[in-house]
């Protein structure tokens, strides 16, 4: 088989090597892709955006199937362009990607289908915003309805930080479009995890739990980025919390999105937050999580093209989901000011160091070759991931293999899946 994936991340580096795994497949295109990726895959200078220039390529080279990967295409319907072209693709259309795509349509989704998330209300003005806010309960949290790299939630401790969030938003829109309307909903305490499935249309299968570490610093300090580091599997996804989203939270999602004639093929991310009144949805994604896909499909033990496949088909009844009992950290080397400012553009060495380490993996995000050699280029650099038998282990197999890197302005947590230690 001929496959083409869409995307240039850590999350696309890690899809293409697993990929790569399957006998099945004898060419890998990736769109743009990064040096990492062209280890296993032949890159091609197409934006993930160009739909026009992905079927072209993807006809001409008469590929089996596109994955589509990132949020932005799938939101703007890029899964739809394949489809009409006569691609096989895996990847929600945009009436299903929607999920992800509108935060308001999520909420009043959940609502409509009683499914556990935070109270909230929806706002098409600032004026309507603000008015709300006088009466409101702190912390609050605003969310952009778009989507805004995962950057668009701000959580308020009292009016004036809310005010102030109602402005960046609504009125300055530094999130976009994505700031015209606005959710402000219920603040939730507790552990968060991160539940990545896979869906054909009607069946769900979970995939092992994992979760992100999304602010800059240690403990939970400093800016929202795109993650820093996730862990796998989460200790606080017990076999009841698991029976009672599959109940109220991933069989129902599934059924009301085909029941509204939004069938959803595909990978869906639930955000979710282990409240004391029991599991609730953070937010949907409607793709794989990035950095959390560098734990999860090092762990998978099945060839991924058969359960894409099913997924496409609606036969993923069929297939036993299985991974493996151990666990795995993904530490983010990222770019020392990065989400801010940050410099790019060094030598980085010791990637080959992970070439002939088995259960070690560096995954690349913002890279790029220069004279053959990969330089850092952007503000996550790479993923560095080990496995261990348990996630004590793991930790320290991932942290070790931190040290076989060095870049110019090489910056990380220290503290990825610490609560574990903790626990
Ligand atoms: P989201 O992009 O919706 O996942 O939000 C980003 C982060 O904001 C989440 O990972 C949570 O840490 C936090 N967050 C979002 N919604 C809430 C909420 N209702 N209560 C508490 N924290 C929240
Ligand atoms: N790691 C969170 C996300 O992919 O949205």
């Amino acid at each position: 088989m001929k496959i083409l994936v869409v995307g240039g991340g850590g999350r696309e580096h890690a899809i293409v090597w697993k990929i790569a795994q399957s006998s099945r497949v004898e060419k890998i295109y990736c769109a743009p892709g990064n040096a990492g990726i062209a280890e296993y895959a032949e890159c091609v200078n197409i934006g993930v955006m160009e739909f026009d220039k992905l079927v072209e390529f993807a006809k001409e080279k008469q590929v089996d199937m596109v994955v589509v990967a990132p949020d932005d295409p799938l939101v703007g319907g890029a899964a739809d362009a394949m489809e009409a072209a006569g691609l096989r693709v895996f990847g929600p259309r945009k009436n299903a990607a929607i999920l992800e795509g509108s935060k308001a349509f999520s909420k009043d989704f959940m609502k409509k289908h009683h499914i556990p998330t935070a109270a909230y209300e929806t706002f098409d003005s600032a004026e309507a915003a603000l008015d709300y806010l006088e009466t409101a309960k702190f912390p609050t949290v605003l969310k952009a309805d778009g989507l805004a790299l995962g950057k668009g939630v701000l959580i308020c401790n009292n009016l004036e930080e809310a005010k102030a969030g109602v402005k960046t938003i609504m009125l300055d829109k530094q999130f976009g479009a994505a700031g015209n309307r606005l959710v402000i909903e219920e603040f939730m305490t507790g552990r968060e995890v991160s539940v990545l499935s896979f869906v054909d249309g009607k069946t769900i299968k979970i995939m092992t739990s994992a979760q992100d570490h999304k602010r800059a610093k240690d403990g939970d300090e400093g800016l929202n980025t795109g993650g820093m580091g996730t862990f796998s599997p989460s200790p606080f996804y017990t076999s009841e919390v698991d029976e009672f989203c599959m109940k109220n939270i991933y069989q129902p999602t599934v059924d009301a999105m085909r029941a509204e004639g939004r069938e959803f093929k595909g990978v869906i991310f639930f955000g979710l937050m282990l409240t004391p009144d029991g599991p609730k949805v953070l937010e949907y994604n409607a793709r794989f999580g990035d950095p959390e896909t560098q734990v999860v499909l090092p762990r998978m033990k099945n060839d991924i093209v058969d359960v894409f496949e099913a997924c496409i088909d609606g036969t993923l009844d069929k297939i036993d989901l299985q991974f493996e009992d151990n666990a795995a950290v993904c530490v983010v080397l990222a770019s020392d000011g990065y989400p801010e400012h940050y410099e790019k553009g060094f030598p980085i060495s010791g990637l080959d160091t992970f070439k002939d380490k088995d259960g070690y993996y560096v995954f690349h995000a913002g890279t790029k070759l220069e004279d053959g050699k990969a330089v850092t280029n952007g503000g996550r650099v790479l993923g560095v991931t080990a496995k261990g038998e348990n996630l004590k282990k793991a930790r320290a197999n991932a942290y070790a293999a931190t040290e076989w890197i060095s870049f110019d302005n090489k910056y990380m947590r220290h503290d990825i899946g610490k609560a574990i230690d903790e626990a």
